[in-house]
């Protein structure tokens, strides 16, 4: 049936008396035709000879009746379009929202409608594309696309329109449509419906070209079955402007080629309407956060979140009707039919898309008193206890490099940067931890420079008079064993190996304990003495959140995390940016993916704090194996394919502050901006 729709639907409506549009739908064992004419003469006499519609002869039986008399055609308030790209998730959102009993809707998708208007048919226009613009919208076009739908629109429980009892029937309606076409036609739909509201829902380039290539090799996405001039014959989806010229090439060119045209065209067109009239949502908040996103909408849309809504949110969601395999975040990667340098080229109307979710915040100037906070580590803070473990066979770390004056260490030159915020003439004591490699910082007072003089890298030291900085640099890792040195070198290649199995299963592994507490404790006070300084509230992406690109100290531990990571990853990687971020009582992080910038993210939790809550506030993940939290304990990271799983965090409880560092890598081969 499906074929004969498909053939019936590619010809435009005859030329008939009187006849505005006809369009077909499917039914569960018939298809049904709608037929608009102008008035009931016209109508009657095409019932009493139906085969002056060539269609009509390629179905077999078919009996006619009349829907009715349409009243009038301004019964449209603030219309709703779903604009997407196909695969989009489109279906998924429609059929979700379709289900407020305060929505009318076709039942399907409106193909119908516009295209049913002969003039406005593709094969009318030579093929050319879907593309409507405005002057497309003339008043016939309007007066005919108005009726169509009216003819079988239809409420949440598929009760008719026409089929209402007039004293009965509503007086304005909301209509929610959802046609990939559309992404294209936006002026043509602002021009019909000047109060349309649109829903611009996009979806990240990899699974959605993925998902069109995959769907290109079934029967059941064909939409023009005999496409004059493309060598394929059989046309799925949508048409974009000049697609003569993806003859001879991939379907995966194909794809990517329709997802660029339906989202530089959707966002050209709803940038240029009020800010009121559209709104924009990911795919993949969608999925980690349906609830969120309808409310949203909701909002968006000034209709109730009523019980019925409520309740399709409350149950996992559907797949939704048009689903082939179950979605996942990274399906893409394991999808023959997508050749990846298909993709290239789709990176500046992705930065578009992800522009549009973010807001917009005013460029600001951080307070003096903020750029006066410095970071220390002492080493003497390392430990309360004040006798020393002595053990025997103990020596001075082998990796120990001491820092007298503002100079580092001619060997640190390359691995100690970014100590810019580092507080000045304080000697330093440097040791390497063998698990991470990590290098980390100890400040010491100039009172202990006569005894740290006498350590020697690799030598048993020579007795202390103060048992508390014996102990200190005890705690600190400075004064070690050699079989504390292996054990240390064992666990670290014992984490590498784990996690880089879960990086490579889960697309995201926990690291424990990844930086010495007391840097964590003092990297927890520095970022306080931040806040309390006048570091701004509120970045582009959480209103609730104080943060800082490329915060120096934040940079430093970035670099020193870079050989642990590579190791993790399985591939050298560089670092990226870093984010340095403080949460404040109930912020939130909508879901979302991060850009290519951000192929390695690594979370490290340096502080949380709440009256109310023990527990850390956790991050989730859309993953392979579906929705999983993680929860972290300061001094604990999480590493993640940002670029891959859509990852969000609910809101916070109300006294939940929360301090974690962001650091970004990539494969050291990447060639674009870091930044
Ligand atoms: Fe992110």
């Amino acid at each position: 049936m499906r074929g004969i729709l498909r053939a019936i639907a590619s010809v435009p409506a005859p030329s008939i008396p009187g006849l505005r549009s006809r369009y077909w739908r499917a039914e569960r064992r018939a298809i049904r035709g709608i037929y608009v004419f102008d008035d009931s003469e016209s109508a009657d006499a095409f019932a009493r000879d139906p085969l002056r519609d060539p269609a009509s002869s390629l179905l077999g039986n078919f009996e006619s009746e009349s829907a009715g008399e349409i009243p009038r055609t301004d019964v449209f308030d603030r219309p709703i379009f779903i604009i997407a790209a196909p695969r989009a998730g489109s279906t998924l959102l429609y059929e979700l929202l379709v289900r407020s009993p305060q929505l009318f809707s076709l039942d399907g998708e409106s193909h119908g409608p516009i295209e049913g208007i002969a003039a406005l048919h593709p094969a009318t226009r030579a093929f050319e594309s879907h593309r409507l613009a405005d002057i497309d919208a003339d008043d016939s076009a309007v007066a005919a696309l108005r009726a169509g739908i009216v003819a079988d629109v239809r409420d949440h429980r598929g009760k008719r329109f026409l089929a209402y009892d007039p004293a009965s029937r509503p007086a304005r309606i909301r209509l929610i449509e959802k046609t990939p076409e559309n992404s294209l036609r936006v002026p043509f739909l602002q021009r019909a419906f000047p109060d349309a509201r649109f829903i611009f829902l996009h979806r990240d380039a990899r699974q959605n070209v993925s998902s069109l290539a995959e769907a290109w090799n079934h029967d059941g996405f064909v939409n023009i079955p005999e496409l004059p001039g493309w060598d394929r014959h059989r046309w799925c989806f949508l048409l974009p402007p000049e697609w003569r010229a993806l003859n001879g090439r991939s379907l995966s060119d194909v794809s990517a080629f329709q997802w660029r045209a339906a989202n530089q065209f959707a966002t050209d067109d709803l940038e240029a309407l009020p800010r009121d009239r559209w709104t924009s949502i990911d795919y993949n908040e969608l999925v980690a956060a349906p609830g969120q996103v309808v409310q949203k909408l909701c909002d968006f849309l000034g209709i109730d979140f009523d019980a019925q809504l409520a309740d399709a949110l409350s149950r996992p969601l559907p797949l939704s009707s048009t689903t082939i395999t179950p979605p996942s975040p990274i399906k893409w990667r394991s999808n023959r039919s997508l050749d990846r340098s298909s993709l290239e080229g789709l990176g500046p109307i992705e930065g578009r898309l992800r522009n549009l979710m973010v807001r917009a915040t005013p460029p600001r100037k951080e307070p003096a008193r903020v750029a006066a906070v410095r970071f220390a580590c002492f080493v003497d803070d390392a430990t309360t206890d004040s006798a020393p473990r002595r053990a025997a066979g103990t020596i001075v770390n082998p990796s120990f490099q001491f820092q007298l004056g503002a100079t580092v260490p001619i060997p640190l030159v390359r691995r100690a940067r970014c100590r810019e915020r580092f507080l000045a003439d304080h000697p330093i004591l440097w040791v390497e931890d063998p698990a991470t490699r990590v290098l980390c910082p100890f400040f010491a007072r100039r009172s202990q420079v006569r005894t740290l003089l006498g350590l020697q890298a690799g030598e048993t030291p020579r007795p202390f008079d103060s048992p508390l900085l014996e102990a200190s640099l005890e705690a600190a890792g400075i004064l070690t064993t050699a079989s504390e040195l292996d054990a240390r070198r064992e666990a670290g290649e014992t984490l590498v190996g784990r996690a880089r199995k879960d990086l490579g299963d889960d697309r995201f592994c926990k690291l424990p304990s990844l930086i010495h507490p007391l840097q964590i404790r003092t990297l927890a006070a520095y970022y306080r003495r931040l806040i309390e300084s006048g570091w701004v509230l509120g970045d582009d992406q959480v209103e609730r959140r104080h943060g800082w690109h490329n915060e120096s100290v934040a940079r430093f531990f970035h670099h020193q995390l870079t050989d642990f990571v590579s190791r993790v990853a399985g591939e050298p990687v560089k670092p990226a940016y870093s984010y340095s971020s403080a949460y404040r009582g109930s912020a939130a992080l909508g879901a979302h993916m991060d850009r290519r910038q951000c192929e390695y993210t690594l979370s490290l939790l340096v502080d949380h704090s709440s009256a109310s809550s023990p527990d850390p506030w956790p991050l989730w993940f859309l993953g392979p194996r579906g929705k999983v939290s993680v929860t972290l304990q300061p001094g604990d990271a999480v590493l993640f394919r940002g670029c891959e799983l859509p990852h969000w965090r609910d809101a916070a409880p109300e006294d939940q502050d929360q301090i974690m560092l962001l650091f970004h890598w990539v494969p050291s081969d990447f060639a674009g901006v870091l930044d």
